[in-house]
């Protein structure tokens, strides 16, 4: 099963690409978790796209899309996965679509994990992250069983440097600019599936599995 999670920053496509990887059995992929591993590693790919995020915007597709081809074509892969994070512009999905098309084969979903932008700018102040195995916990509707520290790994939980309620506001603007045009995409491929991500996580949770097949 491919699955691509599309939805605003902090609308929970981290949170609930985590639950569904674990029920399916596939790999978790977010374009996301690999730049902030590459940044906490000091790696040039890391210094490149650090100064890109801390700013709410985009990493240029060049560096992006053979990031994310090359993760794909990893064994771990040949079942599936659920991409998070990836595609967020028209050239990306199309280099997606083109690169499986080669090999026979195609997505399954995109799940809209829908959330008015009014609601993110609270969720993302009460986010913390495992910038180690990329968990993504809050403080009020998620919180971990010990304060700053990941249930996961164990490691301490930080609040990200683009979580900032200015930072927040740019990425939204570069959401609906750039990643929204994706919408209209997966819809003429028949495969865009919207949930309503305002529902608590769990219920998030169960209206994907309805649709994924339990
Ligand atoms: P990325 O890491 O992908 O960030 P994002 O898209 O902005 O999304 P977030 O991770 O902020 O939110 P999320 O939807 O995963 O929400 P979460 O589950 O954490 O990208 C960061 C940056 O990297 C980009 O700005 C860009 O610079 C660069 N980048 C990455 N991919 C790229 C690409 N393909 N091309 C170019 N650049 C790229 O949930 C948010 C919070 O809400 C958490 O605290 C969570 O616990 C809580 N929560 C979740 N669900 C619920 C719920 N139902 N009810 C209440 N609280 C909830
Ligand atoms: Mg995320
Ligand atoms: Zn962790």
């Amino acid at each position: 099963m491919k699955i691509v999670m599309l939805g605003a920053p902090g609308a929970g496509k981290g949170t609930q690409a985590k639950k569904i990887a674990e029920k399916y059995g596939i790999p978790h992929i977010s374009t996301g978790d690999i730049f902030r591993a590459n940044i906490k590693g000091g790696t040039e790919l890391g210094k490149k796209a650090k100064a890109y995020m801390d700013e709410g915007k985009l990493v240029p597709d060049d560096v992006t899309i053979g990031m994310l081809l090359d993760r794909i074509s990893e064994a771990d892969c040949a079942g599936g996965y659920v991409l998070d994070g990836f595609p967020r512009t028209i050239p990306q999905a199309e280099s997606l679509t083109e690169a499986l098309r080669k090999r026979g084969e195609k997505l399954d979903y995109a799940i809209d994990v829908n959330v008015p932008d009014a609601s993110i700018v609270t969720r993302m102040a009460g986010r913390r992250a495992c910038l180690a195995c990329g968990a993504t916990y809050h403080i009020v509707y998620n919180a971990p069983k010990t304060e700053g520290v990941c249930d996961s790994c164990g490691e301490k939980l930080v609040l990200r440097d683009d979580d900032k309620p200015e930072t927040v506001q740019k990425r939204l603007t570069v959401y609906h600019d750039q990643t929204q045009p994706l919408f209209q995409y997966y819809e003429q491929a028949g495969i865009l599936k919207t949930v309503d991500g305002t529902q608590d996580l769990n219920q998030v949770f169960s209206d994907i599995v309805a649709i994924l097949g339990a």
